[in-house]
């Protein structure tokens, strides 16, 4: 019995002075020490020995099992740093490239729902266009036929810069910005962030995200504005999904409706989430007014166009049934592992 502990302790020694993967580890650990582990057989034979014999033996066979634990948790710190150490030299990250699936285990499920937005809008022709977050006050109001003191930039309050400056409320001052740029025919898509000073709240949020549209050119009609925002409606949320215009008021269009789509989740019958209306709001849309038009130097007599806005936050809040807005912002690994 002797001989097999210290044949024991020499087997398990040698195996673990030069192991290299921690699943070995466990094997040499099942090996002697498991159940039916060679030192616990040993532990189990001794029952056979004589009254003197079995505390000696026993006394070496927990010596020997100490001296394999010990090994065994220093081959696993070594074995752990040198694993850290080959990922850290093999681990290349580009951090100018977009969150990955493959690096990073998820995506922000508002960038998986403004690509699948983006590319509904590239089919169709469109150009993605980015404006400025901090913008001037003509850009974000007055060249969008929201006049110096009228009441509806209350609606809208900001945060003030200073001078003529300030945080952009709306995607809308792109289309001004890309009208003043280029002549028609335009057809642009404008993502980006803006700011209000808003509480947060559930559904509120003092930064959040909008997606602009514009189209320009001749003889473009509401029915323009219509079969491009239906189309895009079946895309995203599929070919059962129908829309609804209602009249609203825009400062920088005229006409001005909202769009509905019928409930996803209900398909039009009633429920909590469209608050049994059978639909649901997702964007402003209307007619370019003449008046930007012509402050961006476009002549209304040649050329119409229509414009759309909708929030990104609440759109992928639709999409996935996510109830509060502020789980975003909030990089829980628990919620965005889940995209
Ligand atoms: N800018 C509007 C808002 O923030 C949304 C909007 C409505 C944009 C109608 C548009 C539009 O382009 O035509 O409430």
């Amino acid at each position: 019995m002797r001989e097999k502990l210290e044949q024991i302790k020499n087997e398990a020694l040698d195996q673990l002075s030069n192991i290299e993967s921690l699943a070995v580890l466990d094997e040499v650990r099942v090996k002697y020490l498991g159940k039916k582990g060679e030192l616990t057989a040993v532990l189990r034979g001794m029952k056979d020995l004589s009254k003197e014999e079995r505390p000696v033996i026993g006394q070496m066979a927990n010596e020997v099992r100490v001296k394999i634990e010990s090994m065994l948790e220093e081959a696993k710190e070594s074995l752990g740093s040198a694993l850290r150490e080959k990922q850290l030299k093999e681990e290349v990250i580009d951090v100018t490239m977009p969150a990955k699936k493959k690096v990073l285990g998820h995506r922000h499920p508002m960038n998986v729902v403004l690509d699948e937005i983006q590319n509904i809008f590239l089919g169709m022709g469109y150009t993605i266009v980015e404006g400025p977050e901090v913008e001037q006050s003509y850009y974000n109001f007055e060249a969008l036929n929201v006049p110096e003191n009228h009441p509806a930039k209350d609606e809208q309050d900001t945060f003030y810069l200073g001078g003529d400056y300030l945080l952009r409320t709306q995607t809308s001052p792109v289309q001004v910005r890309t009208m003043e740029k280029s002549k028609p025919p335009i057809r642009v898509l404008a993502p980006g962030r803006v700011f209000r000073s808003d509480e947060v709240d559930a559904t509120h949020s003092p930064v959040f995200h909008q997606i602009e549209g514009l189209v320009v050119d001749k003889n473009i009609t509401m029915s323009d504005l219509k079969g491009a925002l239906a189309v895009f409606a079946k895309e995203l949320y599929g070919e059962n999904a129908k829309v609804k215009f209602r009249p609203h008021h825009f400062p920088f269009t005229e006409p001005s409706a909202e769009m509905d789509v019928s409930c996803v989740y209900c398909e039009g019958e009633g429920c909590r989430i469209c608050k049994n209306t059978g639909w649901i709001e997702i964007l402003g849309c209307g007619m370019v007014h003449p008046r930007v038009l012509e402050m961006c130097g476009i002549d209304p007599n040649e050329y119409s166009g229509f414009a759309f806005g909708m929030g990104l936050e609440r759109i992928t809040m639709l999409k996935y049934g996510i109830n509060d807005l502020r789980l975003f912002f909030e990089n829980d690994m628990r919620f965005l592992d889940q995209f």
